[in-house]
């Protein structure tokens, strides 16, 4: 028979009950079995509802329940129990509960749960993706994924930017990279042809051709434009075929852009901003943070607590590669000033070299976007990458280049045809005024902050070459 009022009790998460200091009330949690234990006098079965990285201990009289209920209880499976909160006689826990109900929702086969044993590999954990955020380390990245991005808002709104809503779906293409992922509804067997055999969008759902954005910059600058500071935090989407441990096909950028702002000041907001996200971790998720230090990453709150209080590196991407060549390092890629750096060379600078962040400016026109401010010199633009310990590039930025003409010029020789961006373009005719932004990868920055070794292990559910499962 149910007890109505334990029938309505509410769930309280295991997070608040290991803070609770009420003592000897009647308690309900919800969850998954890590664990259970014991022998035909007494159970210990440790719950996780994944608001926390710890589990929560209850203890059942075996003499107290039907026997097949207990057997159903195994790892993996997903129970409500409810009995009396004490205070906890065991070491490393404050209180545990004395268990007197308990349902058991779903069962979880200790013959086929693919989580019946800990210790997997992070390859086999990719694989099942669907059940990883049940283990200890996934709740621990994507609690702290969680207190990434409600920082990133609260920082912005602290500081007086708007969240402008940048489109997906885009007629342009910001970055000029030309891997986008086309996004129509013409039939891919037989699309209308114009008479030079080339496909025609004219009949294509937007009545041109369009793509998922790769980045939300260009909208962000008409925001800016008329906002002073706005950002963008929102889906991107890349189509290299870039198979490495910092690179997904679909990610989340982060754009501020602000109007008056040169390049210094670009600077010293990336630089207020990454060491604010940092430290926001460090007070909000030390036990998760605690947990990943422990079993993956001896270094990782050390570096955490570095990167808040050095002074980021900065200097020219000429200086850079004088160093480089400089530096007697056997690089795969060689150096030579005009080559884009690889992220050997951008960890060989910040790990070996400067041992701190560093952020790189004026890079050679010719390896960066058409909207980059021109220096004087011809030959660079105002351009800054910043770049962190075991990640390398972590954000990409400029100055925008302001000056109608200029901009006309650099679209003109980067066959950049003016009606796709005109409305760009107009900006620069209309009260036109100096500015910059960049662009913060989210899933890098997660990445850094959980010190985890492959980015498809900071994001729910990967998108990469050859990988959409999930
Ligand atoms: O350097 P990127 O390409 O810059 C832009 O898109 C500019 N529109 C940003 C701006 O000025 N508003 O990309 C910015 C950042 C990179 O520094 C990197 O952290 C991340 O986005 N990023 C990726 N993250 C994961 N997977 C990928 N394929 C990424 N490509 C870029
Ligand atoms: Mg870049």
């Amino acid at each position: 028979m149910r007890n109505f009022n334990n029938y309505r009790m509410k769930r309280t998460r295991i997070a608040d009950l290991l803070k609770s200091t009420d003592y000897d009330i009647r308690v309900n949690v919800k969850g998954w079995v890590r664990t259970k234990r014991g022998n035909n006098k007494i159970a210990f079965i440790a719950i996780n509802d994944g608001s926390i990285i710890h589990n929560i201990q209850a203890v059942a009289d075996v003499a107290n329940f039907d026997e097949q209920i207990l057997k159903l209880i195994t790892t993996g499976s997903g129970i409500s129990l409810t009995g009396k909160l004490v205070k906890s006689l065991g070491k490393g826990q404050n209180v545990e509960i004395q268990a007197d109900e308990i349902e058991v929702y779903g069962t979880a086969d200790p013959d086929t749960y693919p989580l019946q044993k800990k210790g997997h590999s992070m390859e086999f954990l990719r694989e099942i993706a669907h059940l990883r955020p049940r283990t200890n380390t996934f709740g621990a990245v994507l609690r702290i994924r969680h207190a990434v991005a409600f920082a990133i808002h609260k920082y912005f709104n602290d500081h007086g930017f708007y969240y402008l809503h940048s489109p997906i779906i885009t007629g342009s293409d910001a970055e000029g990279a030309g891997a986008m992922f086309q996004v129509t509804i013409l039939d891919l067997k037989n699309p209308p042809l114009n008479e030079d055999g080339t496909i025609n969008y004219k009949e294509d759902f937007f009545g041109k051709q369009t793509n998922l954005t790769v980045s939300g910059q260009l909208e962000a600058e008409l925001g800016a434009l008329a906002l002073s500071q706005v950002y963008t935090f929102g889906p991107t989407f890349r189509a290299e075929n870039s198979n490495t441990p910092r690179h997904l096909a679909e990610f989340w950028m982060i754009e501020p852009e602000v109007a008056f702002n040169d390049i210094i000041d670009n600077m010293d907001l990336a630089e207020d901003f990454l060491k604010y996200l940092v430290q926001y971790t460090l007070d909000h998720n030390f036990d998760d943070l605690q947990f990943l230090n422990n079993m993956f990453d001896k270094e990782l709150i050390e570096r955490l607590r570095s990167i808040v209080e050095v002074k980021y590196e900065r200097l020219s991407y000429t200086e850079a590669v004088e160093i480089l060549m400089k530096s007697g390092q056997k690089f795969e890629f060689p150096v030579d000033w005009g080559v884009d750096l690889q992220s050997e060379h951008e960890r060989y600078l910040v790990e070996k070299h400067f041992k701190k962040p560093v952020i790189l400016t004026d890079y050679p026109k010719d390896i960066k976007a058409f909207y980059m401010k021109q220096n004087d010199d011809g030959k660079t633009v105002r351009a800054m990458d910043v770049l962190f310990p075991n990640i390398g590039e972590i954000i990409g930025g400029s100055q925008r280049e302001e000056v109608l003409e200029k901009l006309q010029n650099r679209c003109r020789e980067m066959n950049i045809p003016e009606k796709d961006i005109w409305w760009y373009i107009d900006t620069r005719k209309f009260g036109t005024v100096p500015h910059s932004g960049f662009g913060l990868g989210f899933e890098r920055m997660v990445q850094f902050i959980t010190g985890m070794k492959n980015i498809r292990d900071v994001i729910p559910f990967p998108r990469t070459p050859q990988n959409a499962e999930f």
